[in-house]
């Protein structure tokens, strides 16, 4: 069987090894599939001796997805923009890198949640790895506009700098976000909720039949799903379907075959409530 691999720190949770096996079952493709934890400083061992006992595809999840877009010969154009990577694939000169969160979230909105984002204002809150994923795909879907706010201004100027549409792409500092207007699209992709706690976000954000989406699922999606529900948002999801349609697309591009995401979706979704 194929060896791959999901590498994060902390990965002990990850949910990938199980949607992964789910997906080979389904599709009769023999695969391995597991979890490897590696702090920042041992990611590139980690990868190489992945490599060198066989490995021939990675996801790679936080912190590392920024250093992975680094570490790649060759980049998908959406993993360039993005500036991170989720997705890597092996060739005989070392490593290809994609990113297939922005695609996940898209599938996830438009075919599970039946949204159209085309024309939509946009708004992610976040410049980190998980916004960096997922705001090329937002743009390419036809959003009217996407602006990004972080706390720190060097981090959300360097994006909006990658994605390269001035016209499209407004970067702004976390502490002005109670001048932006309003949105039809409001997405947490901070870590806030695992650290600090989520920043004061003012209800005026949402337009009315707003939709709100955290990139993550669980616990750490509460605080943020919890205030968009009182300020009255439209859809209210967390990353999960996110995550299964990233797999998905991962899964394809290694394999060729795109598989059915509905089944082990409901089953994870089932555990989580
Ligand atoms: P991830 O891969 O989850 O995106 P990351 O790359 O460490 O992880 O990015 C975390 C994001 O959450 C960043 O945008 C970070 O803001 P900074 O760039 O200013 O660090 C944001 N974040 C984390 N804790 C936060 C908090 N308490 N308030 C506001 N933003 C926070």
């Amino acid at each position: 069987a194929k060896r791959f691999a999901v590498i994060g720190h902390p990965v002990a949770h990850s949910l990938s090894p199980r949607i992964h096996a789910t997906f080979a079952r389904q599709t009769g493709i023999a695969l391995e599939y597991t979890a490897i934890d590696a702090a920042p400083e041992a990611f590139d061992a980690a990868l190489a001796a992945f490599a060198a006992e066989g490995g021939v595809g990675a996801n790679v999840t936080l912190p590392h997805k920024e250093h992975a877009a680094a570490i790649c010969n060759n980049l998908s154009d959406r993993a360039r923009r993005a500036g991170a990577v989720n997705t890597l694939v092996r060739t005989t000169i070392g490593w290809d890198g994609d990113n297939t969160d922005g695609a996940g979230l898209v599938r996830d909105l438009t075919e599970r949640h039946s949204r159209d984002l085309r024309g939509r204002k946009v708004l992610l809150i976040g410049a980190g790895g998980a916004a960096r994923g997922v705001a090329p795909t937002l743009l390419d879907a036809g959003i009217a506009s996407l602006y990004i706010v972080n706390r720190t201004a060097s981090r959300v100027d360097a994006l909006a700098d990658a994605l390269g549409e001035p016209d499209r792409v407004h970067p702004r500092y976390l502490d002005d976000i109670g001048a932006l207007g309003n949105f039809d699209l409001v997405i947490n992709a901070t870590s806030a909720a695992r650290g600090a706690g989520l920043p004061v976000l003012p209800g005026t954000l949402l337009a009315p039949r707003c939709d709100a989406v955290d990139l993550s699922y669980g616990e750490a999606a509460i605080p943020f799903l919890s205030w968009a529900r009182a300020a009255g948002a439209h859809l209210v999801i967390d990353g999960l379907g996110m995550l299964v349609e990233q797999a998905a697309e991962s899964f394809q591009r290694w394999h060729g075959v795109r598989p059915y995401t509905d089944e082990v979706y409901a089953a994870l979704r089932e555990r989580d409530d």
